[in-house]
């Protein structure tokens, strides 16, 4: 492929049709249907181990990957998350599930938001999570309150706002004291009394995340050392050593061709390193935990959406069988991709086009100006990098299924998830 930072590793050209995993794309869309998601498990499998490696040769303490699953999550995922070593974030009962379905360690498994429910609360302590990250005060009294009877002690991670913005769209920039999550700085001390004054609670760490598609790990080692001096002046106050800390994820990834990826190694190596010597400033030993939850990062590549191409409106549109309803990125935020035809790759570009979604929303544009082959209706149209945040924010807009996801290995493709059907869709309605 012509730029492999945009397509999963095993994506070849074979007599102009792409092909991913060893499966032929094109066949994928007889067989299947479109819209169709296809992960590349050698890419996924990949990407969490070049994580756990950069982050274990970086750091001389102990060291855990979480997967911040809402990017993209189903059993298989979770699955092989597990398999490769990694923890899991989940932000919703069902998450916790999928995490419990696929066998997760419940010490390898954290639960984020900040609106969790009371029911959500219960559930996470039920399965006895490696920790709750608190978000606001008002978790603390819910929790302190539900734990009170219990004969453990839940660890909880209180996050902060650290005021510390990184350079991305304001929708996935999440660091700012007036952001949605975290604690202000200025309410910490009252957090950490509220948690102190809870038998059920045990305050182990601090979190922060600041943000989602960053590039300049410096930014994100800024967040680190506001939560180090932050750790610092609780175990001063209050004589409780955080053991703790997590500065979230947030790693972008290119979606075209003129963005350079992300150096893996340099964020490894500048939060570790960032981390080591706000330690050594404040006089923290022994060095904390450092946990690290990457989403888009780890499934991104691994994914690429499969569309047929119904119709034309020549000079200006193709419209294409999904959009908005399985990728929502563009319409919110005008996100970019790169996509080619699967059926005829090796065809030149013709003048570039826009590619519409089929939902009722003008706003439903999934590419502007792409440079494809000239298209008719039948051709396939493969969008890179759609692994994250894309399906785990599908809706059915206009009443439509939720497509089906395969995973492809090696020459075989599974059906990881099935496509949704007409009669889900009614299932929830009742008659008058
Ligand atoms: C608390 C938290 N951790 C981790 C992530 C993952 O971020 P990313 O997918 O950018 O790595 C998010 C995403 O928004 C998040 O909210």
């Amino acid at each position: 492929m012509n730029n492999p930072f945009l397509w999963p590793d095993t994506t070849t050209l074979q007599a102009g049709r792409l092909w991913i995993g060893g499966c032929d794309t094109t066949a994928l869309a007889e067989e299947y249907g479109t819209p169709l998601y296809l992960f590349d498990e050698t890419t996924l499998r990949a990407t969490m181990r070049a994580y756990r490696k950069a982050f274990a040769a970086a750091y001389p303490a102990e060291c855990r990957i979480h997967y911040a699953s809402k990017a993209f999550l189903n059993t298989a995922v979770a699955q092989i998350a597990a398999q490769e070593s990694l923890g899991l974030d989940v932000v919703s009962a069902a998450e916790l599930l999928t995490a419990q379905r696929a066998g997760l360690a419940a010490e390898h498994v954290h639960v984020h938001g900040n609106a969790k429910t009371a029911d959500e609360l219960l559930r996470a302590l039920e399965y006895g999570v490696g920790a709750i990250v608190i978000d606001n005060r008002d978790e603390i009294a819910r929790l302190a309150a539900l734990t009170a009877s219990r004969s453990t002690v839940q660890a909880v991670l209180l996050r902060i706002a650290p005021n510390v913005t990184g350079d991305t769209h304001a929708h996935i920039s999440t660091g700012a004291t007036d952001a949605k999550f975290g604690l202000p700085l200025d309410t910490l001390d009252a957090a950490v009394e509220q948690v102190l004054a809870a038998p059920g609670l045990r305050l182990i760490g601090l979190h922060a995340h600041i943000g989602s598609q960053l590039f300049e790990p410096e930014d994100l080692a800024e967040a680190v050392a506001v939560l180090v001096a932050q750790a610092a002046r609780i175990r001063a106050r209050y004589g409780v050593v955080i053991g703790e800390i997590s500065p979230g994820g947030g790693l972008g990834v290119p979606y075209t061709a003129d963005t350079p990826p992300a150096d893996l190694g340099r964020y490894a190596r500048t939060l570790a390193a960032t981390l080591v010597e706000q330690c050594r400033v404040h006089g923290l030993t022994p060095l904390p935990r450092l946990t690290i939850e990457p989403g888009r990062s780890i499934v991104a590549r691994a994914g690429v959406a499969l569309y047929r191409v119904v119709a034309r409106k020549p000079g200006y549109y193709l419209h294409i069988d999904g959009g908005m309803a399985d990728n929502i990125r563009p319409a919110l935020y005008g996100a970019r991709y790169t996509a080619l035809l699967a059926n005829r790759a090796a065809d030149p570009a013709g003048p570039p086009i826009h590619v519409a979604g089929r939902y009722c929303e003008s706003g439903d544009v999934l590419l502007r100006d792409a440079p494809l082959g000239h298209a008719e209706p039948g051709d396939l149209l493969a969008v890179a990098t759609s692994g994250a945040y894309t399906l785990s924010m599908a809706s059915n807009y206009n009443l439509t299924p939720r497509p089906a996801v395969l995973l492809l290995t090696n020459g075989v493709a599974r059906l990881i998830q099935r496509r949704e059907t007409e009669a889900d869709l009614l299932a929830r309605d009742l008659w008058l």
